[in-house]
């Protein structure tokens, strides 16, 4: 994407003269996952549309809306609806949002998702607190010319979600009475589902969950510096595991089911970040 760093720039500042909250925090809402928006309040809402330089969402489920709310006494940014490779974005594109996030001073960003489970520990409901991920996407979001006032041209990735988070997400579900496992993400490309030859594959390689999205916003946001903290819903276990076929409908099902914990958990996360 050209001029990348003054379109991010033009989105910001329409979104900061569009809006009275200054949040520090961004929180991305995966399928079915949307709830958590529920629990705000002082909303204030804009249409991605509105947004100059925003893409525009496609997939059914998913809406099109970047919202500012509090939770408690935390402001808080919240993304319905993000954008996946599979649709025909470009990387750049699919990571536009943290871009401009950067550029609203958002230090931290949550990610959530709804994802197959590879691990037999497994099954459809469990919260996984994401500790490293797999990029099987076939490409990057940061190939191309670097614009050093985002990042650097070689970024670490030795803490893509951070160890400061994680346990204070840990902590806060220890103390809720919350379930979850740990567990490395491989990002695959989609939009087909894995087969089951790769899905054994990719056990092999050490992932214990897959999905379609979340690694390269992970990548850019450690990029330029801002922490990740990121849970799956396992909401299916991958092909060859499970013994029926996939279904985007059971899909959102599960995660709408799974939802709720999942957003009392980031719920409470969110309200104890700094
Ligand atoms: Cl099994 N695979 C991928 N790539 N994404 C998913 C999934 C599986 N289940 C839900 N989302």
């Amino acid at each position: 994407m050209e001029h990348l760093y003054e379109k991010a720039l033009e989105s910001a500042e329409y979104i900061k003269t569009h809006t009275k909250k200054r949040p520090k925090i961004a929180v991305v809402l995966g399928s079915g996952l949307g709830k958590l928006t529920a629990d705000f309040t002082d909303t204030e809402e804009l249409s991605y549309k509105d947004i100059p330089n925003f893409p525009v969402s496609t997939v059914a489920g998913h809406k099109g809306a970047l919202l500012a709310g509090k939770l408690g006494d935390t402001e808080v940014y919240a993304m319905e609806g993000r954008f996946h490779f599979y649709e025909g974005y470009s990387m750049k594109e699919v990571c536009y949002p943290f871009y401009v996030f950067k550029l609203l001073d958002v230090e931290k960003v949550v990610l959530t998702n709804a994802c197959g489970g590879i691990n037999r520990e497994f099954a459809p409901g469990t919260l996984m607190l994401i500790t490293d991920f797999i990029n099987m996407m076939g490409t990057n979001p940061l190939i191309g010319p670097n614009d050093e006032r985002f990042g650097p041209r070689f970024p670490d990735m030795t803490e893509p979600y951070s160890l400061e988070l994680r346990n204070l997400a840990k902590q806060t579900a220890d103390e809720l009475g919350i379930a979850y496992k740990e567990g490395v993400y491989m990002g695959f490309m989609g939009p087909c589902y894995e087969t089951a030859a790769e899905i054994r594959a990719f056990a092999g390689m050490g992932a214990d969950a897959v999905g379609m999205s979340t690694v390269p916003e992970t990548m850019v946001c450690n990029y330029m510096g801002m922490k990740v903290l990121a849970v799956s819903c396992i909401t299916n276990m991958a092909t060859g595991i499970q013994t029926v076929k996939h279904s985007h409908a059971r899909v959102l099902e599960i995660a709408n089911q799974a939802g709720d914990t999942l957003c009392r958990w980031l719920g409470a996360v969110i309200q104890r970040m700094e």
